[in-house]
């Protein structure tokens, strides 16, 4: 710690978004100043996530959200920091959120040209346990001033995604940003309340030694998946499971590896959502050298017809995915 200390050259967040974006002059700041508020959110739920058992923040708000699923209250309490912090940086159009049935098109007066989709707190079943949570957002951009947002815009592949990133609330609080020039990883300073770099330009293992899946669906899974997860099995990969996505690919991007959530007979299109969570994470593992594939083609070519739509995911290491891949190939 000393020598962090020593190193009085701090490349904060916002100073390294400053950086990038000077390499467009017809850069207006925007983008910073979104992802500047994008970065308060994080800075509040991290705080909430630490205090949640002591503020009795833990277990069920009482609500179901659109998912069906039981809203906890932290879910709740994320998701309204981050449609508050999007709304009054006076920079977004559409904000899509995991907690929200629908789209929110900013009012005239506060449009700017960002459509933010964005998971507030994924993995909440872990919150009471106190294991890594985290907050996914990926980043789409409207050409045309002032006119009110409307879903087509964000119902785009994850390929015209101009940002996209994660938070993990774990041991330490970290986060993870692309812009479409590589990935570049943030430790939160607490006694700063900055985020301050810590990994310049991740690139992940061409193949790892670890798979990463809910071994509980294989009753349910289809031959590829079968096949691929019993080769891993026969190679003697460590299986590692967290049960939020943010911690488990966080720890893909760094070990190197594959996380999938394959589809099954009861979930044909798998679990984990499109938007806010598959194609985010996708674009982060293709600039980190990685890929992201469906079981029918790359993750980002995929057309979303509806907000909350889900796919299956298979994303990692190049090889491992790759191996994935040709066992598609094979039963098709
Ligand atoms: P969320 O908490 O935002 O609803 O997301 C939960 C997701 C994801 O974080 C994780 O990878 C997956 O659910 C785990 O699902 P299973 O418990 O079915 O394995
Ligand atoms: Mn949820
Ligand atoms: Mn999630
Ligand atoms: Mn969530």
């Amino acid at each position: 710690h000393s020598d962090q200390l020593k190193n009085t050259d701090l490349m904060t967040l916002t100073r390294f978004i400053l950086n990038e974006q000077h390499k467009y002059p017809e850069a207006t700041g925007d983008l910073t100043i979104l992802l500047n508020h994008i970065a308060l959110g994080c800075k509040f739920v991290q705080s909430a996530v630490n205090k949640a058992g002591l503020a009795k923040l833990i277990g069920l708000a009482g609500e179901q959200n659109v998912q069906g699923e039981d809203q906890k209250k932290l879910d709740v309490l994320s998701n309204d920091v981050f449609i508050k912090a999007l709304t009054s940086s006076g920079r977004t159009r559409v904000l899509v959120s995991e907690e929200n049935e629908d789209a929110i098109l900013i009012e005239k007066g506060k449009r700017g040209r960002y459509c933010v989709v964005f998971d507030p707190l994924d993995g909440s079943s872990n919150i009471d346990c106190a294991v890594a949570v985290g907050t996914i957002f990926g980043i789409y951009q409207v050409t045309e001033p002032e006119r009110e947002g409307k879903i087509e815009d964000v119902l785009q592949p994850g390929t015209k995604m101009v940002s996209a990133g994660y938070c993990m609330y774990g041991s330490s609080c970290e986060l993870v940003l692309t812009t479409g020039e590589g990935v570049t990883g943030f430790t939160l300073d607490p006694s700063l309340g900055e985020f301050i770099l810590t990994r310049a330009n991740i690139k992940i293992p061409k193949a790892g030694k670890i798979y990463s899946v809910n071994q509980g669906n294989a009753v349910n899974w289809d031959a590829p998946t079968t096949a691929y997860v019993e080769a891993c099995q026969k190679k003697t990969k460590s299986l590692r499971y967290i049960g939020s996505m943010v911690a488990d690919v966080h720890r893909t991007l760094l070990y190197g590896g594959i996380f999938l959530y394959p589809a099954d007979k009861k979930s044909p299109s798998g679990k984990l959502r499109v938007l806010y969570e598959c194609f985010p994470m996708a674009f982060i593992m293709e600039q980190a050298g990685g890929q992201a594939f469906t079981g029918k083609g790359r993750m980002l070519e995929l057309v979303p017809t509806k907000l909350h739509e889900r796919s299956p995911i298979f994303l990692g290491s190049y090889d491992d995915v790759e191996d994935v891949k040709k066992l598609y190939a094979e039963k098709a």
